[in-house]
């Protein structure tokens, strides 16, 4: 323990013993703490991808939220990648502010004194944050990025007019052996994104495109299962709304020829095909004979409609996805979203409208733009609802077709079972008109 610990406890110590042992207790588990971070630290490791081209990121194995939203099951990562050049020195896209201690500690493990080019592929400050250290820890770096870009550092990071560089698409800089080509690719998230290609090395750096929340010591995901199921869920909950620019920009680099894929969040891809045929998959407009039901029950009355509904569907092979709102990760919900033909809500009523808490999944549905075809609302009420007319004023985002839903006053009873069925043969012919494909 250093000196100024023990000061610590010396000052904080008012004579009583038990208070004197707690503080020293404190202070000793503050200490093993530092060094179980100090281990963390250790842990990631500077990864040699190619000659002169370094993973120098960091793993966020604790993080459970993101942008206190999206949960994060499996943590996840902030890639971060430098290239030395024969004459000049590139580092593409930095870390969350949280871990700007481990890139800039991976940038001495190289002993790197000098930065001439800090890439910003994106704005967001999990890939940007760490821009204003690194121009502080290496002064005479310039912050390369097209001109969107560059007006949303200058106003989320207070970074400096001087300290840019503004490139345009399929502008290139060079590092001596080594070209940088750039590719405007707007919203695929946000306005201002765009992605970085080494040609001599043919590697894509994509950021937030075609990544996962997925933390792995594995630099190129050993586990293809898992990262397939991570991808699909960070596609479902940051890039579905994006769907048709993301046709647009795998289109555009298409004829590319890419050996590595290297994204800001996860493992890299060394099988670009996988992660490339996977994103066609997400964002075509076929659907699946899939029916997903978030619902919520107050008092029963719902939840027994969405038991018989669900009976009443899987009779009719179709796949049914239901969603207990009130314990459900949405994470699973928006994966779900990625291939289903259909929606049915479940919601009781609460004074005339339906539960918030399915508002809540409605709104996040309908944020999401899902390339569902068919929408129908089931659930109860007590003495009056206009459940229906709220939850489809709340879908406005989406081309969809409502079919006849099914709301009932208190228990449902037998006409109400039989209604179910009916709802279930309209979802069965309607898949069978769409010609949806099976799961
Ligand atoms: Fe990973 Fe849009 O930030």
């Amino acid at each position: 323990m250093n000196l100024k610990k023990v000061i610590l406890i010396q000052e904080l110590n008012l004579g009583h013993p038990l208070k004197s042992y707690l503080i020293i207790g404190f202070a000793l588990y503050a200490e093993l703490t530092n060094q179980h971070l100090k281990r963390r630290v250790e842990i990631m490791a500077v990864r040699e991808i190619r000659t002169g081209i370094y993973s120098v990121g960091a793993i966020d194995w604790d993080r459970r939220l993101f942008d206190e939203l999206i949960p994060l099951p499996d943590g996840t990562s902030y890639n971060s990648y430098l290239i030395k050049g024969s004459e000049k020195i590139a580092l593409i896209d930095t870390v969350d502010p949280t871990k700007e201690y481990e890139l800039i500690e991976n940038l001495k493990k190289l002993n790197i004194t000098d930065i001439d080019y800090v890439i910003a592929n994106h704005a967001e400050q999990d890939h940007s944050g760490t821009i204003p250290k690194i121009l502080d820890v290496y002064p005479l770096a310039k912050v390369v990025t097209n001109p969107k870009c560059k007006d949303m550092l200058k106003d989320l990071l207070l970074i400096p007019d001087d300290k840019f560089v503004t490139i345009n698409d399929k502008d290139t800089i060079t590092l001596g052996n080594k070209t940088l080509e750039f590719i405007l690719a707007p919203w695929v998230h946000w306005p201002e994104t765009m992605f970085t290609y080494l040609r001599e090395d043919r590697i894509l750096f994509t950021c937030d495109f075609l990544g996962s929340h997925l933390a792995s010591s594995d630099l190129y995901g050993a586990d293809e299962a898992k990262v397939y199921e991570s991808a699909k869920r960070y596609y479902a909950e940051i890039m579905m709304p994006f769907r048709i620019s993301i046709k647009k920009h795998l289109e555009r680099i298409k004829d590319l020829d890419i050996e590595i894929v290297a994204t800001s969040h996860g493992p890299l891809y060394q099988k670009p095909e996988f992660i490339l045929n996977a994103y066609k998959d997400w964002i075509s407009d076929d659907v699946k004979n899939e029916v997903i039901i978030p619902y919520i029950s107050m008092h029963g009355s719902t939840r027994k409609m969405v038991e018989y509904f669900v009976d009443a569907l899987i009779k009719r092979s179709i796949t049914v996805k239901p969603f207990n709102l009130t314990r459900t990760d949405i994470g699973e919900l928006a994966i779900a979203l990625v291939d289903a033909a259909t929606i049915v809500i479940a919601s009781p009523t609460v004074l005339v409208g339906p539960h918030p808490t399915t508002v809540y999944a409605t709104y996040l549905v309908n944020a999401l733009r899902p390339k569902l075809k068919y929408a129908s609302v089931i659930g109860s009420y007590g003495w009056g609802s206009r459940m229906l007319e709220h939850l489809k004023g709340m879908l406005t985002n989406l081309k969809i077709e409502f079919i006849e839903p099914v709301i009932v006053k208190g228990h449902p009873k037998e006409e109400d079972y039989r209604a179910l069925d009916r709802l279930a043969d309209d979802i069965l012919q309607k898949h069978k008109e769409h010609g949806v494909i099976s799961p």
